[in-house]
């Protein structure tokens, strides 16, 4: 007897960030990648002890009863140096052999101690072409593959976060391709940003602002402990409603400023401006982020769902993935990697 049903596999994407560890399984069904299942883990007390160990990720993966041989993941921060550079047009052989000589050129690391990929993005003008660098720390790599073998865990694909999250974005939404469009993942250290003209991305950095700084400013300026900070940032209406704001939008204005830097220097090399911005990640639950960064850069700020592109599994209850659906940008990103 044949066997026509070839297995469908599900792809699981794993997510490591400072603040909680994301899950995403899916599974490609032929009409809309089914979400099977997913986790958001809070890592205690901010350490990461336990993820180097693997205990968390374990059972993260536990708790919600999957236990995957493979997995696509992410690098992002001071793990991964993203360069987008202009040399003349060769083909992809003849890019690889001269990225031997030239990448060191373009990274501020020395080349041994790295891992190279590139990709060849467009023509440019007069006989150039645009090329994408990623540098990815060797030690750090290595690092992550030793630790997930000895969970029994093969790393599939190893993307850079921004550009996962863009993946899942662009995997259910059209992207203007006439001007700019920003991207931004704010986590809990730190904010993703990648700009992008439709489908191609022109720019990426990451701002070493996130959720942290907000609520380090809270205990600074209140006088009271990390603990106590973070409840008050994330509560509705306190009485210190006012000082939390002020203490909020201090940090706030540092991340426009950054993010002010980040588009003026794509506008000025693609001549044209930046004319909406897609938020996702935790830090955007808290309450009046998205309207005060809206207003403190003059440019349209959404807020988009990286759940709404796919069909949840029934067996997930709808409002409580609601609650940290824009956490999961990166996860499924990986996961629709396939
Ligand atoms: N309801 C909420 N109100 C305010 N802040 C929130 C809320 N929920 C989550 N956050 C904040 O979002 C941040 C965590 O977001 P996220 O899980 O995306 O971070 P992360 O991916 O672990 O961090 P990073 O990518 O920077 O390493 C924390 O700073 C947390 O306090
Ligand atoms: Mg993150």
């Amino acid at each position: 007897m044949f066997t026509l049903n070839k297995r469908l596999k599900e792809v699981v994407g794993l997510d490591i960030g400072s603040y909680s560890i994301k899950i995403a399984s899916i599974l490609k069904e032929p009409d809309k990648p089914l979400l099977t299942a997913y986790n958001v883990k809070q890592i205690p007390s901010y350490g990461g002890q336990a993820v180097k160990e693997g205990k968390l990720i374990k059972e993260a993966f536990s708790e919600v009863g999957i236990n995957p041989s493979e997995v696509n993941i992410s690098l992002s921060g001071s793990n991964v140096i993203v360069r987008f550079i202009s040399l003349p047009k060769m083909t992809k052989d003849q890019l690889e052999n001269a990225m031997i000589f030239e990448a060191e050129r373009y990274i501020p690391f020395n080349i041994n101690e790295v891992i190279l990929d590139f990709i060849i993005i467009d023509d440019a003008e007069e006989g150039q072409m645009n090329v994408l660098l990623a540098a990815a720390k060797r030690d750090f790599v290595q690092a992550r593959i030793e630790l997930f073998q000895k969970l029994g865990i093969n790393i599939n694909i190893i993307d850079v976060s921004a550009f996962a999250a863009f993946n899942a974005f662009t995997s259910f939404n059209p992207v203007p391709g006439d001007k700019g469009t920003a991207f931004l993942d704010l986590g809990h250290s730190e904010t993703n940003v990648l700009v992008t003209t439709g489908n191609i991305p022109r720019f990426m950095r990451v701002i070493q602002i996130g959720g942290d700084d907000i609520t380090r400013a809270i205990a600074e300026d209140m006088g009271i402990d990390r603990q106590a900070a973070e409840e008050l940032r994330v509560s509705d209406g306190s009485e210190n409603r006012e000082k939390v704001d002020r203490s909020v939008f201090a940090v706030l204005d540092e991340l426009a400023e950054e993010m002010r830097l980040s588009f003026g220097y794509f506008e000025n090399k693609h001549n044209t401006t930046v004319s909406n911005v897609y938020c996702s990640g935790g830090m955007i639950s808290q309450k009046g982020l998205v309207e005060y960064l809206q207003e403190k850069m003059g440019t349209g700020f959404n807020v988009w769902n990286p759940v709404s592109g796919v069909n949840v599994s029934e067996s997930i209850p709808g409002e409580t993935i609601d609650a940290v659906s824009a956490q999961l940008a990166v996860s499924i990103g990986l996961a629709l990697r396939g």
